[in-house]
């Protein structure tokens, strides 16, 4: 069966968030350092960033480092952050021939100065881009990016700019990383963990969940295409009936 052509064009997520796990456990079935299994992490983004354009999702969010991650061996986060940096630099010319614009959200000041050298240069250089938004959720976490949002709010009311009851979600919404980028409908987790690891916890009140066994580097585009068949088989009601909704 072809996934890709059961895949319904009116009902396209628009945008996806993933959680890339199980490159660690993929390189240790191979018999190979952790590293490796990064590395091949990165073929795998590729593909899924060309799915997205392929059928129509214009943003994707990738948990690529969070904040935790800094308490891995320092050879690994070496190796990721080199990663990174030599991924950016490499791929940027082919997200420019597809279209593709990067944005990053994260504490991106905390990551090696190269970093984030090769990460603006390749955001200013795809900025014109409309295809696929493609984030980079990089030394992030969610209870940090919430915590920013409500020191940025109470300043806000120590200055007496705003009044403490007229506080609304949109406040918070306002001051959050993502705050330029429509809420992900579907999260994907690889590797059969069933965690949301600090990762866009307010973005994700209404999204749907996938989780599957298959390993990040494994994970390819008839993959990412299941993940959409779920999606669009399941019944999205934002806390309503199954008939109020059957009747809209
Ligand atoms: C989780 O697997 C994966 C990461 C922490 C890193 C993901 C990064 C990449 C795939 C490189 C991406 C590059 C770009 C440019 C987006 P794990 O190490 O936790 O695996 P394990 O759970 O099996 O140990």
């Amino acid at each position: 069966m072809d996934l890709k052509q059961s895949i319904n064009k009116n009902n396209i997520p628009q945008h996806v968030a993933i959680i890339m796990d199980g490159n660690g456990r993929w390189a240790k079935q191979q018999g190979e350092d952790r590293i490796f299994g990064h590395h091949e992490g990165v073929n795998s983004v590729r593909e899924i960033v060309e799915a997205c354009g392929e059928i129509g999702v214009k943003y994707l969010t990738l948990y690529a480092f969070s904040t935790e991650n800094w308490n891995r061996p320092k050879d690994e986060v070496d190796a990721l952050m080199e990663l990174l940096v030599a991924t950016i630099s490499m791929e940027t010319p082919n997200l420019n021939k597809k279209g593709v614009k990067l944005q990053a959200i994260g504490d991106i000041k905390s990551l090696p100065v190269s970093c984030q050298q090769e990460l603006q240069d390749s955001i200013d250089i795809t900025a014109n881009n409309n295809t696929v938004t493609l984030i980079l959720a990089l030394s992030y976490s969610s209870k940090w990016e919430i915590t920013n949002s409500v020191k940025e709010i109470a300043k806000q009311v120590e200055e007496g700019k705003l009044k403490a009851s007229d506080i609304t979600s949109k406040h918070i919404e306002k001051h959050l990383n993502t705050n330029i980028f429509p809420d992900p409908e579907l999260m994907i987790r690889t590797s059969g963990e069933h965690r949301i690891s600090n990762f866009l916890l307010w973005q994700l009140a209404y999204a749907e969940f996938y989780f599957t066994d298959t390993l990040w580097p494994d994970f390819r585009k008839d993959d990412f295409f299941k993940a959409i068949l779920s999606y669009q088989n399941r019944e999205r009601r934002f806390g309503k009936t199954s008939d109020q909704i059957s009747k809209n």
